[in-house]
């Protein structure tokens, strides 16, 4: 499997940033959304990534040689050349420019008449999806895989009676893919083997701003491994929270102090956003009828608030 040019569907916090690991990778991307304002925040957000990956290239050898010196250790020219040398921009900033060109903002289905691979990442509706599925199987070439950014809905209902129902497969990233590596790879009904192991071959090769890809294989299920053990211990953080247990601050300190998770529960569900968590939860709820997946009331009165998390600047915190 070839990918030498890619679309992505849905410009916002996971799309931009897909949109940016595959033209990290040489990949040329057209970044759909569904007007010229949305695409135009998604080309920023593209933009952002590479500026602070820049900039982290940049200021590398610098922050080394200070580390260095507030050890009290001083180093022979020789030794700061050698610094230098080692911690050298391997991401310049015309490099930089190089994976920022490589991303076309559009509003129209047109130019994924000849792209390779597609992620669709749009909201977490089953309508919106299924909608965007059916205007792109008219439009994509024969050829092309779609993967679907879906964190836990069917992708065997999404995919019903296209023509590429056997080219569909969910392509699950995780938050945000520019460091995290993971890729949750899952065929459904249709799906051919042959799609499902070129997927995770062709992710296999690609890097992010701090790893190689790590495509897993799981088996078609709402919210697949990772969601489906991280969504009950958000809610339950949420339930505890409403009991009076202990205060939002305490609670993501006791995680990360005791459990050793690098974010808090609250932390995390204000980065992924509520609505989005809130919309996983309720589909676990629906699709295994289990009461340890039900949504918390202090969940969705934020959501009904408009309070999302990180995006709206503010969820179980506030942001500036
Ligand atoms: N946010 C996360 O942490 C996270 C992690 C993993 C997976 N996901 C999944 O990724 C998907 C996207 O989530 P997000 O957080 O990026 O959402 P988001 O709300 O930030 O972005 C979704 C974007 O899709 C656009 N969109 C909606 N309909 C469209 C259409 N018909 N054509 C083009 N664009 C359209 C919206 O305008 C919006 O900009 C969801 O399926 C979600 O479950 C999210």
């Amino acid at each position: 499997m070839q990918v030498k040019r890619a679309g992505v569907v849905g410009a916002g916090t996971m799309g931009a940033a897909i949109a940016e690991v595959l033209a990290f990778n040489g990949i040329d991307v057209v970044l759909k959304d569904l007007d010229g304002g949305l695409v135009e925040k998604g080309l920023a957000r593209v933009r952002h990534y590479v500026d602070e990956l820049v900039q982290f290239h940049a200021e590398r050898g610098d922050k080394e040689l200070a580390r260095i010196k507030d050890l009290g250790v001083t180093l022979t020219e020789q030794q700061v050349a050698a610094v230098r040398a080692r911690l050298a921009p391997k991401v310049s900033r015309q490099r930089g420019d190089e994976i920022i060109g490589r991303v076309h903002g559009t509003t129209t289905w047109e130019p994924f008449g000849n792209v390779d691979f597609v992620v669709e990442a749009a909201f977490e509706k089953m309508e919106i999806k299924r909608q965007i599925f059916e205007a792109l199987d008219p439009v994509l070439p024969e050829f092309a895989i779609l993967g679907s950014n879906t964190s836990s809905l069917s992708i065997t209902r999404l995919a019903r009676g296209l023509r590429h129902a056997p080219q569909i497969l969910v392509t699950h990233f995780f938050n945000p893919p520019v460091t995290l590596p993971l890729v949750e790879v899952a065929g459904g009904v249709e799906t051919r083997e042959d799609v499902i192991t070129d997927t995770i071959d062709f992710l296999q090769g690609l890097r992010n701003h701090r790893y190689p890809l790590v495509p897993i294989r799981v088996q078609e299920s709402p919210a697949f491994v990772v969601n489906r053990l991280l969504i009950p211990v958000l809610a339950e953080a949420c339930f505890a929270l409403q009991d009076g247990l202990a205060s939002a601050r305490d609670i993501d300190q006791a995680m990360k102090a005791g459990a050793g998770m690098p974010m808090g529960p609250f932390e995390l569900a204000d980065l992924v956003g509520l609505d989005v968590t809130l919309d996983v939860m309720e589909t676990l709820h629906r699709e295994f009828q289990d009461p340890k997946y039900r949504a918390p009331p202090m969940l969705r009165r934020l959501v009904d608030a408009g309070h999302l998390g990180r995006k709206t600047g503010r969820g179980f915190y506030e942001y500036a």
